[in-house]
């Protein structure tokens, strides 16, 4: 994963990451009691809505300071830290849960996170998970990737928003058998007057390390703000134009 996180910026004015994750939650079809690793738990907020549910729950993030929020506010929840394309644990679980992570990894790397969640699972174990579908922030992509190829930058896309089929050919190649896959549309409310440009600044790192100088940044953004004014700015409040990519699959 390519981001060092502004972890409480993060936890208080992008809440609705964790909140969406809820109706993930939903999908998962095991008793209370059974085993569940919460896979890129970043601040622990789902963590703890598995574990309200009565699930046995164990969360891994790359993040420490991610990790220190969720032990902060979650004593009772054990949170660990670890990379998702190389992991292990001791005693393989019912569950495997993710929201919002598998977009970070590249798509080299998304057959080492499926053989590690494989390993984790006991046999018939779920892998549940939803994240950035295909032309996933289309839009504000697209107006960035413009302004850099005016300026003479190159916009190297840092996320890998899959369709289903390419995601159900992987998985079905790590050993799963897909139960369930879905791609749909959210337009997802930002906060703040500033919500487009916050959104930016946490979430659009790695391609701004080409751009040295810290106005030429600033430009960027700004004029990338102005530009998505026409399309993500409706009724006084800033969206993004989120797609999700929603799948449960068995381990065989
Ligand atoms: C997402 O949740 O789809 C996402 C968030 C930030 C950057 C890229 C994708």
């Amino acid at each position: 994963m390519n981001i060092i996180w502004n972890a409480e910026k993060y936890t208080s004015d992008f809440s609705f990451v964790h909140q969406y994750g809820n109706n993930v939650v939903e999908l998962i079809d095991a008793a209370a009691g059974s085993s569940i690793l919460d896979l890129g738990c970043g601040n622990g907020a789902l963590t703890k809505v598995l574990y309200d549910k009565g699930y046995k729950v164990k969360g891994i993030d790359a993040s420490e300071e991610l990790l220190s929020i969720a032990r902060k506010e979650y004593p009772a929840i054990k949170f660990m830290q670890g990379d998702a394309t190389n992991f292990a644990i001791h005693e393989p679980v019912d569950v495997v849960f993710s929201n919002a992570v598998f977009h970070w990894i590249d798509k080299e790397k998304q057959p080492d996170m499926m053989k590690c969640v494989y390993n984790a699972l006991k046999e018939n174990g779920q892998f549940v998970f939803e994240f950035g579908g295909f032309n996933n922030n289309r839009i504000i992509h697209n107006a960035l990737a413009n302004i850099f190829e005016e300026r003479g930058f190159c916009y190297e896309m840092p996320f890998y928003f899959p369709t289903i089929g390419e995601y159900a050919f992987l998985l079905e190649n790590a050993g799963f058998r897909v139960k369930y896959a879905v791609l749909f549309d959210r337009l997802t409310e930002l906060k703040g007057e500033n919500g487009m440009e916050d959104w930016i600044k946490m979430f659009i790192k790695m391609p701004f390390t080409a751009v040295q100088s810290e106005q030429e940044k600033e430009e960027i953004i700004n004029q990338a703000v102005t530009e998505l004014k026409k399309d993500l700015f409706i009724d006084g409040k800033w969206y993004a134009d989120y797609v999700r990519i929603r799948m449960k699959a068995v381990r065989m």
